[in-house]
């Protein structure tokens, strides 16, 4: 058994339907094989003296951050300013992409790309794959060895980009049904259906991921969705209806699907979303970056789409849901009164519990309630660093987590757990 000691912040409760932080100083975690099996006051613990404390007093502690749209083959792309969307893919990201064909280069991205996201404190991620299936595997072999949780699959493409990134709906439903036996459900990872966008796929390459995504064993999907205007324009005249209709006839959409960006959605593709049980992940620096334009917040809210955080990463500037939360807040403030209000408690629960319940794993993750799994970030900045000033002097636990938005970057994450156990990249 292992205590863990300190200040933890969490939502068990979503603050979008009324809930609170809950924030509690010198708070004992008591862990058994992973799982949090009791938490009391550190003071009248029952623990015995024989169990190993871990001393996170200093700082404060929060679930381990969910990160649910975040690119492998992108970590050496980030930064590429000043393009929009269609630009950006053809001069950043998609030469990138194409190295990864090389199984040792992609071997080492996908080191850099896992230590990027513990660094972060981040300890789950839908993770959009690479499309080589070698590229894949290397993701996967590294996610497993640092223990993180990653849900991933095979990026599939037959038209519109570099001719060195195409599939076939042939090769594409063998090598991603390889891929899932090999990977889905071993430990923690499990598979994703991943058309990149619909844009660079043919009726009949989104039809055989619509029959992996029916055949495998509760597979995951995810894809991109309306995120700039072009694309949108560009997916209509190929399809012939709205974008989101490109994914459902294909039977794409259900409660396992995650769907990145949604900036620019009709009412009645937000409807669709919502009677599929279907999520959205936002990614706020990247539709910053890309200038795709701001997120409506709300009427996803108020139509019941499930919606929580994603990097994007490298159209995303980092790695940091700290950075993505704040973003998320900057956007609904620019919107007026179209936008959203935020308040810490809500950048928080969209960068973990909302990220548990779109992947599907709320009993698992995503607070610290007793029967979760210990999955943690440690925020504890260097002493006299402009954010250590600010938390010392936050008015409460509310305050101290906003200044935590405003000021934390990975460079503050002092460690990271995920069931337990400590990873680092
Ligand atoms: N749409 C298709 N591919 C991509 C990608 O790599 N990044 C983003 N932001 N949008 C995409
Ligand atoms: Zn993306």
């Amino acid at each position: 058994m292992t205590v863990f000691r300190g200040t933890f912040l969490d939502t068990p409760r979503s603050p979008f339907t009324g809930g609170q932080l809950r924030a509690e100083s010198d708070l004992a975690l008591v862990v058994r094989d992973g799982v949090i099996v009791a938490r009391e006051p550190y003071t009248s613990s029952v623990h015995d003296g024989s169990e190993e404390v871990v001393d996170l007093r200093d700082g404060l502690v929060l679930p381990g951050f969910v990160d649910t749209h975040v690119h492998f083959p992108q970590v050496r792309a980030i930064g590429g300013l000043g393009m929009p969307l269609l630009d950006w893919l053809e001069k950043c990201a998609l030469p990138e992409e194409a190295r990864l064909a090389d199984a040792a280069y992609a071997a080492s991205v996908a080191a850099d790309f896992v230590s990027g996201l513990v660094r972060a404190g981040t300890t789950t991620a839908l993770v959009f794959g690479s499309h080589f299936a070698s590229a894949v595997d290397a993701l996967f072999t590294e996610a497993t060895r640092v223990g993180l949780r990653v849900t991933s699959g095979l990026v599939l493409s037959d038209r519109i980009l570099r001719e060195d990134l195409f599939t076939t709906p042939e090769r594409a439903y063998a090598e991603g049904l390889e891929l899932a036996k090999r990977w889905h459900g071993q430990g923690r990872t499990r598979y994703a259906v991943t058309p990149r966008f619909s844009l660079s796929c043919s009726d009949a390459l989104m039809d055989s991921a619509g029959s992996l995504l029916a055949d495998g064993p509760e597979l995951w999907f995810t894809s991109h969705l309306n995120e700039n205007v072009e694309e949108i324009e560009g997916v209509r005249q190929l399809f012939g209806c709205d974008y989101a209709s490109s994914y459902e006839r294909s039977g794409l959409l259900g409660p396992r699907s995650v769907l990145a960006h949604n900036v620019h959605p009709s009412l009645q593709e937000l409807m669709m979303l919502a009677r599929h049980g279907a999520a959205v992940a936002h990614c706020p620096t990247s539709n910053a970056a890309l200038g795709s334009g701001l997120f409506p917040l709300g009427s996803h809210l108020a139509l019941g789409v499930r919606v929580a955080l994603g990097s994007d990463v490298g159209a995303g500037t980092g790695f940091s849901l700290f950075k993505e939360g704040l973003q998320a807040y900057f956007a609904q403030q620019l919107l007026g009164r179209e936008g959203h209000r935020l308040s810490s408690r809500h950048l928080l629960h969209l960068a973990t519990a909302a990220g548990a319940d779109v992947l599907g794993l709320s009993d698992v993750i995503g607070d610290f309630s007793v029967g979760k799994e210990f999955d943690a970030l440690w925020l504890r900045p260097a002493a006299d660093s402009t954010l250590d000033v600010a938390l010392r002097h936050a008015d409460d636990h509310d305050d101290a987590l906003a200044k935590a938005f405003a000021l934390a970057t990975p460079a503050d994450v002092a460690g990271t757990w995920v069931a337990g156990a400590p990873v680092s990249g």
